[in-house]
């Protein structure tokens, strides 16, 4: 079927209207850019509302502290997969953004003196794992939702023109490789629109809805990633996928890191505080990846909890009620509503649960979208960027520490306005284009909007869901997935036979679910295949057939593309070990202890 659709110039688009495109688009904005942002959920809806603990940022409010340290405990959380001038930059701009984003209005929590509140989270030392740091800034427990409101505010401020409940469909691309806009689906009239753009900016989110069981929120599936996939460019690292310990049992909703950041602690069903075993000096701060590891081996060792020992205790009953009060409120109603308990009373039933993807679209600090091509492993793809969870810039590598995430959201989402300023002079003319790119992203939506095949959506869905949960999870081995590969690639196989019951443009949810159906699947193929092919245990990936991490072979980056088939094809891209300034030096890989 033609379409009519709707054509818009800007000098940048902005796809998704979260922590890191807000921070994108306002500053765009506030340097004379004209910036769309186009977000399938009313912007202060996006995921960030969720995050809880809090930003990290070596601030030293509440004892001593360096960027320095907070550069290290980066690289060595990241199992040594992170690119360390990135991981610099990240560190060092992470003061300066704080400030800023304290002077934009955001309400963090304070200290008796009146500065910015800040607490313990894992992972975090000062002098090179020596003590414990407390770095991470706190809105109370709600710190995500305090940031985004405040961006949302600023966004509007500069003038960035918001398309809300738009979802793209595809990226436009040309013959020579260039990004040159978007199409969109207005859901809310059925509208079909093409954003000419300069600069095409992808701040869509993870896709921790390719799992049965994750912190995310329905909309994160991950759209710029799937996008990426169909313009024949490779995503990275994405066998790295993060489980947080401390998912509500059965419920999966998040209970911040930042409860045992404030003193709580983890029990198995011996009432024993298991992790002194497995992380001695850090204890229930260690790592994430170590924490949900320790935990599921207590599990599987017969120490979990409950009727059918399969979850732990995570205990804040002995935290002085006031201290609940005023710094995890979100948490106890949370926990009440989700798990029927009073955090002041009894522990919380808690369990790993799929929390957040190192990998994505590779991108260099600068957030530009990069790719391997021949003789240059970090070619420059014109006219798109990366940022937030959707991009591996990669500072997270292998495991990300907790409030890294905000951080990585507010830090890149400035890098990509200062790159964009840099790059693109307001109000140039645009190229004139093909169009085969816009066929192309109207042939898939006609597809799906005509497919009339046997199997609903939500079938299909479940299929995936369980098969990652089973194959791609917390431990893996080379049989486990193998079964995978073969089991994801048969579910990938069914969206031929998907039905969709309705052919309206205007709302139709069940056409949406599809389009985002087809995104996570290519994206669960790129895990399954880049987990098998990966034969060593980094960071997340712990595979129980190579328990070492073998860092001769596999100090590289996984790049993987998935075909319109479903095919994969794997390469790899060097670890940048260097800095960008001499004011800090290279951190050479060692055993990671906590
Ligand atoms: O535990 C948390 O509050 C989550 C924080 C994060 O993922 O950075």
């Amino acid at each position: 079927m033609a379409y009519e659709v709707i054509t818009h110039e800007y000098d940048v688009v902005v796809v998704g209207g979260g922590g890191a495109g807000l921070r994108a688009a306002m500053g765009m904005a506030q340097s004379g850019l004209k910036v769309a942002c186009l977000s399938k959920v009313f912007p202060t809806r996006s995921h960030t509302v969720a995050a809880q603990g809090g930003i990290s940022a070596a601030l030293g409010n509440m004892g001593e502290d360096d960027w320095r340290f907070h550069f290290y405990d980066t690289i060595k959380g990241s199992d040594w997969l992170g690119d360390q001038d990135a991981i610099e930059y990240m560190c060092k701009e992470a003061i300066p953004a704080i400030i800023e984003l304290e002077h934009f209005g955001v309400p963090f929590s304070r200290t008796a003196e009146g500065k910015i509140y800040q607490r313990a989270f894992g992972g975090m030392t000062t002098h090179y794992g020596q003590g414990t740091a407390q770095r991470t800034c706190a809105a109370a427990d709600r710190t995500g939702h305090a940031i985004l409101h405040t961006l949302y505010t600023q966004a509007l401020k500069y003038k960035t023109e918001f398309f809300i409940e738009f979802i793209a469909l595809d990226l436009i691309m040309e013959d020579d490789g260039s990004c040159v806009g978007v199409v969109a689906w207005n859901l809310n009239d059925g509208t079909i629109h093409v954003f000419r753009a300069h600069q095409t900016v992808l701040a869509t989110g993870g896709y921790g809805r390719a799992y049965f069981s994750c912190t995310s929120a329905h909309t994160c599936t991950g759209d710029g990633n799937a996008m990426v996939l169909r313009a024949g460019l490779p995503l990275q690292d994405m066998e790295f996928v993060q489980f947080h310990p401390t998912g509500i049992y059965g419920a999966g909703c998040l209970i911040t890191e930042g409860v045992r950041g404030e003193g709580g602690y983890l029990t198995n069903s011996e009432g024993e505080r298991f992790m002194l075993r497995y992380a001695p000096s850090a204890k229930d701060l260690a790592s994430r990846d170590v924490v949900s590891r320790s935990m599921t081996i207590e599990i599987r060792e017969g120490r979990g909890v409950g009727p059918h020992k399969d979850h732990i205790h995570l205990h804040l009953e002995h935290l002085d009620p006031d201290i609940i009060h005023s710094r995890l409120p979100g948490i106890a109603e949370t926990a009440k509503i989700f798990a029927g308990v009073d955090v002041t009373k009894e522990p919380i039933p808690v369990l790993p649960t799929v929390h957040y993807n190192m990998g994505g679209i590779p991108t260099n600090w600068r957030t530009e979208v990069v790719t391997p091509v021949a003789g240059d492993p970090n070619h420059v793809v014109p006219g798109l960027m990366a940022i937030g969870e959707a991009a591996c810039v990669s500072v997270h590598g292998a495991n990300r520490l907790g409030s890294n995430s905000l951080l990585d959201l507010v830090v890149f989402g400035r890098a990509a306005a200062i790159r964009a300023a840099e790059t693109v002079k307001p109000k140039s003319r645009h190229r004139k284009i093909s169009g085969q790119g816009i066929e192309k992203a109207l042939a898939r939506f006609d597809r799906f909007r005509n497919a009339g095949g046997q199997t609903p959506t939500a079938d299909i869905r479940m299929n995936m869901q369980r098969t990652m949960q089973n194959h791609a999870a917390v431990f893996r081995t080379g049989e486990s997935l193998r079964e995978g590969c073969t089991q994801i690639s048969a579910v990938f196989d069914t969206l031929r036979d998907v039905r969709v019951g309705d052919r309206s443009m205007v709302f139709n949810t069940d056409l949406v679910e599809t389009l985002e159906l087809d995104n996570l699947l290519s994206q669960a193929v790129a895990t399954m295949y880049s987990a098998v092919n990966r034969e060593e245990s980094r960071g997340a990936h712990a595979r129980e057939d190579f328990p070492d991490r073998n860092d001769d072979v596999w100090m590289k980056h996984s790049v993987v593309w998935v075909d319109p088939a479903g095919k994969t094809s794997i390469d790899y891209r060097p670890v940048i070990l260097k800095t960008l300034t001499d004011e800090v030096d290279v951190i050479p890989p060692k055993k990671r202890v906590y």
